[in-house]
């Protein structure tokens, strides 16, 4: 497949781009497992779609794209699975910094607890660097739990009621967005999840209130621009 984009997909009139994607990208062990390979060798697989399907997104004109790498339940792997994981995620905010140039704005979401001190510091170098890019917003759901999200905002909340800065007739729809760490971006108008499994799995409860599930029995390691195609041309027509 060419890694160059088709625009023909935005031709038709019935077609929408989605101004906000969120995909869980699942199965890398799966994958690995069908071909003989231990699991980590699907995670370092499932490096490349990421890259590629930024890529495509940013040329399609969607405004935020996040991927879910790592849930705050996934730390009951095995140790060996868990560091592979967590030095892979340190060279992937080094590359990932390094494509800044692409004009997209890269974030963290959920909670640096129990991460490493390297990899704290290269997601904190690579947000600083991207900060003012405003083509696209690339969240990288790590090491995130949407019920510790609503938590962490309900904390929050309350504190700020306690220092007098907020009342509570002032607690909106978009109050409690402000209070997420996706706070100012559109909510999700398209879930996409690979491997097949019919599950949210945590994932952005509040923020896909309203959007649209796309799920393809594929592995996420060969998920590729004609997977996306199928899932823009799904949200424009149903
Ligand atoms: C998704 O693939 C990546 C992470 C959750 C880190 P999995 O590791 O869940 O792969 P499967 O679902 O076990 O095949
Ligand atoms: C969780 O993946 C979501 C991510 C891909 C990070 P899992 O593979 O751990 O999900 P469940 O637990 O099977 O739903
Ligand atoms: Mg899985």
């Amino acid at each position: 497949m060419s890694d160059k984009v088709d625009f023909k997909i935005v031709e038709g009139d019935n077609i929408k781009i989605p101004k906000h994607i969120a995909i869980i990208c699942d199965g890398n062990g799966r994958w690995a497992k069908r071909r003989g390979f231990p699991r980590t060798f699907g995670h370092k697989a499932g490096t490349r779609p990421i890259e590629d399907i930024t890529k495509s997104c940013l040329e399609l004109g969607v405004k935020v794209l996040t991927f879910y790498v790592f849930s705050t339940e996934n730390w009951n792997r095995d140790n060996e699975e868990v560091d592979f994981l967590m030095k892979l995620f340190t060279r992937f905010f080094v590359k990932l910094r390094n494509k800044a140039g692409k004009n997209i704005k890269v974030k963290h979401i959920g909670t640096t607890d129990n991460l490493s001190h390297k990899l704290i510091d290269e997601i904190k170098k690579t947000e600083r660097l991207t900060e003012n890019n405003s083509d696209m917003v690339l969240n990288i759901a790590l090491n995130y739990g949407s019920r510790y999200e609503i938590i962490n905002a309900i904390k929050n909340i309350i504190c700020d009621r306690d220092a007098g800065i907020l009342h509570e007739n002032k607690i909106t729809e978009d109050l409690i967005s402000s209070y997420m760490f996706t706070k100012g971006l559109p909510d999700v108008d398209l879930i996409i999840r690979t491997s097949g499994e019919m599950r949210i799995s945590n994932f952005l409860l509040w923020q896909s209130a309203n959007a649209k599930l796309w799920i393809t029995k594929d592995f996420w390691p060969d998920f590729n621009y004609e997977h996306l195609k199928e899932a823009i041309k799904f949200y424009s027509t149903s």
